[in-house]
């Protein structure tokens, strides 16, 4: 379907008071983006003339997440309700038939649901199409009062409502699809009539019903889809959602999970088929897996890429740019960063790496440490293929050390080790026989002074104990 006569409108201008945030309610994250990205993105494959979001608080840093995108902004100052915001906007809808309008803040709704709307709307020759929801809890949002059982007559805020509108469970999404050439007029009669002497664009359906044009409602299938984000609690659901969305998506594509409810993955990881993530895990940024890859419990990983068979864990932290070749392992309690691991190669227990360069199949032992930063720079290390550091080396960067090497175990390395070496950095050991034996007499003569004197104390003490 082409929608060369759709315009888009994201309405992201408001505070969200109810937050209690000093950040624009649309910049606020669930599901690894902030709420705005994630509407305007579900808008892109509408293949829309143009997507306008209108901004008011914090209009630059939520301009730069949209504009990005490929939306244009439009200032609304000050924020006199939906309907004033959607007034604002008039000239850069520019020569759109249909707008479909969309909260800033309910960022769980499917591209699917949005075209299902826009025919609906085109079908019925409509003014207006609501996207409306059946909920259980109706509480905060407004409610459609229907006139017949297709025809809406208005939608009535939670404010407003009679008591028997408040038993109605049937709310506005705040997601609508309009005919322009009769939504101009309406908005222009509404007046803000509220207690926030806003102007709603809520109101402008009773206008249109009034005049007898068409006002349709088409429930969501899905009611968590038009959920609201106005509250924490609200923000904490959303996320919740969206991470199991994006969970459910990996294990079609073929990956495992156990216990998925405690894993975590940003939108843009994916991974390969029979990878295996377990509980608590979180995977996040850019992060790539390939197919057959472990990732063992509690492991942290960020914009990071593992290849083919790669095992992560338990307790690793994969910061920005490691780099695991294929059949790599990174075991237990190690932290990297900004490092390539090479095709098979180890780094299994205690150890930091971080601007490093590692071979294929060499094996780092536990405890080792790249010293990459002397307090004004980073400095990168460079190992070699088929080297084998010992425990606890400490690798002062910049250092090289050459393929097929040996590193003994306790060095502070500090200068290159040739191919085939050993490098040594250590003091060496001397032993001293007998010194142990010799300290432990004279620390047991120093405790107890004359012990058969002692002996001798206890027995006057004996004879003296009074009796019953
Ligand atoms: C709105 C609807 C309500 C619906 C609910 C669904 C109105 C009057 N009410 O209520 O019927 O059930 O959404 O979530 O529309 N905004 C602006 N400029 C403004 C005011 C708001 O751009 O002057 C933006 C906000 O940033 C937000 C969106 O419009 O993204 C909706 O505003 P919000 O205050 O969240 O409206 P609700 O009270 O949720
Ligand atoms: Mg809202």
């Amino acid at each position: 379907m082409s929608n060369h006569d759709l315009a888009v409108m994201v309405l992201a201008a408001g505070k969200g008071t109810r937050l209690k945030s000093n950040l624009a309610k649309v910049l606020h994250r669930a599901g690894g983006r902030t709420l705005v990205e994630h509407i305007v993105r579900s808008c892109g494959p509408l293949k829309a003339r143009e997507t306008v979001v209108v901004v008011g608080h914090q209009a630059e840093q939520v301009a730069a997440v949209v504009e990005p995108l490929g939306a244009t902004t439009v200032l609304q100052q000050p924020q006199n309700g939906t309907g004033h915001a959607v007034l604002v906007a008039k000239r850069p809808l520019g020569r759109a038939k249909f707008a479909l309008v969309l909260p800033g803040d309910a960022p769980l709704v499917r591209t699917e649901t949005m075209k299902a709307l826009i025919a609906a709307h085109r079908n019925g020759n409509a003014a207006a199409t609501i996207l409306s929801a059946v909920v259980a809890d109706p509480s905060g949002y407004g409610r459609i009062v229907r006139k017949s059982e297709t025809a809406v007559s208005a939608i009535v805020e939670e404010s407003q409502l009679t008591d028997e509108q408040r038993e109605i469970n049937e709310i506005n999404s705040a997601i609508y699809c309009f005919t322009l050439e009769n939504l101009w007029p309406a908005l222009a009669q509404v007046k803000p009539n509220n207690k926030h002497r806003e102007l709603y664009l809520t109101d402008a359906i009773a206008v249109m019903s009034g005049k007898g044009e068409t006002v349709l409602a088409q429930v969501a299938a899905d009611s968590r889809e038009v959920l609201g984000c106005n509250t924490r609690a609200d923000l904490a659901e959303v996320d919740r959602i969206l991470r199991e969305w994006k969970r459910n998506a990996l294990m079609d594509a073929g990956v495992t999970m156990q216990l998925p409810e405690t894993v975590l993955i940003d939108p843009d990881v994916t991974a390969g088929e029979d990878t295996v993530i377990e509980a608590g895990v979180q995977l996040l940024g850019k992060t790539k897996l390939g197919a057959r890859c472990s990732v063992k419990t509690g492991s942290w990983v960020m914009e990071s890429r593992l290849e083919d068979g790669v095992t992560i864990g338990p307790f690793a932290r994969l910061r920005t740019g490691t780099q695991v070749k294929r059949g790599g392992r990174i075991g237990n309690f190690v932290e990297t960063k900004n490092t390539i691991i090479g095709e098979g190669a180890k780094v299994p227990h205690l150890t930091y790496v971080g601007d490093a360069k590692i071979g294929a199949k060499t094996n780092v032992g536990a405890g080792t440490i790249t010293c990459n930063y002397d307090g004004f720079q980073k400095h990168p290390t460079t190992i070699g293929k088929g080297v084998f550091i010992g425990s606890d080396s400490v690798l002062v960067a910049p250092v090289r050390i050459g393929d097929h090497a040996y590193v003994a175990a306790g060095s502070t390395i500090t200068e290159y080790v040739p191919a085939d070496s050993l490098g040594i950095g250590r003091g060496r050991q001397v032993n001293k026989p007998g010194w142990a034996a010799k300290k432990r007499r004279e620390l047991a003569a120093a405790q107890h002074p004359q012990k058969s004197s002692r002996r001798s104390e206890r027995k006057p003490r004996r004879k003296t104990r009074p009796r019953k």
